[in-house]
């Protein structure tokens, strides 16, 4: 893909978003959860761990961020990276919220997501980088769209700085004391990859997510300094191998109907990545960052 990169945005470009997010709103549909939450869900580690569902995890992973950024009750929210606006619903629907802002690149989730017509609601097909508010906002929530923030084949020093961009610009849509609570996949520790890792990492990059690179935890923290403290952080790689795993098998469950939706090397394409995220993250080679971060 060779779109043109908007000058000051590092991140990946608007066509490189749609390639993901625009094959198909009703091909994600036949494997997500019924409200189309499409990062990893938060899964209850009690006795009850086995009988929990996607469903009741989802949700327990948007009322887990909206606790971490005080976001219920509060008048004006951004949602960066809203998707098909699962946390957007909860915000107005559950949590009293005032008035709810959701950010996306891709056309088709906005138009799922304007079809609702959700009260308190205002979806933006919008760059994080060109939006500019009326008023503040009290908090900010953004759940796995950082992995799209930095181009792949970056160094590390713009990496940081473009993961620096958006702290600024968030920082400056918040009073001091305000929270961003940021949920994304981070690189993990186990640097030994064997080659079938390494060509699936590749697979990954040229086929289902184009032009974007997944960061470091060290970068994101970077990247926030003098602006905001680190108030919790959790990391959680085994609920994300468990959430891939299950879409993984919705998918499988329904493949015939995927198929006349999406196209047989389409749904193949999906298995071979869902399948090996499934193993990225069971071998730490990749891990899934919650962060509560305070304005300071
Ligand atoms: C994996 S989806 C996550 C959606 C949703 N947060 C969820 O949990 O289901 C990533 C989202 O980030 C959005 N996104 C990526 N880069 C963006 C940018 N620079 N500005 C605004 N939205 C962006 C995509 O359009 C998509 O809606």
């Amino acid at each position: 893909m060779t779109a043109a990169v908007q000058p000051g945005y590092a991140g990946a470009t608007a066509e490189a978003i749609r390639h993901h997010y625009d094959l198909s709103n009703d091909f994600f549909a036949l494997w997500l959860d019924e409200s189309m939450t499409y990062t990893c869900a938060l899964w209850d580690d009690g006795p009850d761990a086995a009988s929990d569902t996607l469903e009741a995890a989802q949700r327990r992973k948007l009322d887990h961020l909206v606790e971490g950024a005080r976001a219920a009750g509060a008048g004006r929210v951004l949602d960066v990276g809203c998707g098909w606006g699962s946390l957007l619903e909860r915000l107005v629907s559950v949590h009293g919220v005032g008035h709810a802002v959701g950010l996306t690149l891709s056309d088709s989730q906005a138009e799922l997501l304007r079809g609702r017509a959700l009260p308190r609601t205002e979806v933006r097909v919008e760059n994080w980088l060109d939006h500019e508010p009326a008023e503040p906002y009290d908090a900010i929530v953004s759940i796995g769209a950082f992995e799209h923030f930095a181009r792949t084949g970056l160094s590390r020093a713009e990496r940081v700085a473009a993961y620096r961009e958006f702290f600024e610009r968030c920082r400056s849509w918040l009073p001091a004391g305000g929270r961003i609570a940021l949920q994304t996949n981070v690189k993990g520790n186990n640097v030994r990859m064997d080659k079938q890792t390494v060509r699936d990492l590749m697979f990954i990059i040229d086929h289902i997510f184009p032009e974007s690179e997944i960061p470091a935890l060290a970068e994101v923290l970077e990247a926030a300094e003098k602006r905001f403290d680190v108030v919790r952080l959790r990391n959680d790689p085994d609920h994300y191998a468990r959430t891939c795993g299950e879409w993984l098998n919705r998918l499988t469950a329904r493949r015939e109907s995927a198929v006349a939706i999406a196209g047989e090397k389409n749904v193949a394409d999906y298995e071979r990545y869902l399948g090996a995220t499934v193993g990225h993250f069971t071998n730490r080679h990749l891990g899934l960052a919650r962060i509560v971060f305070e304005a300071v």
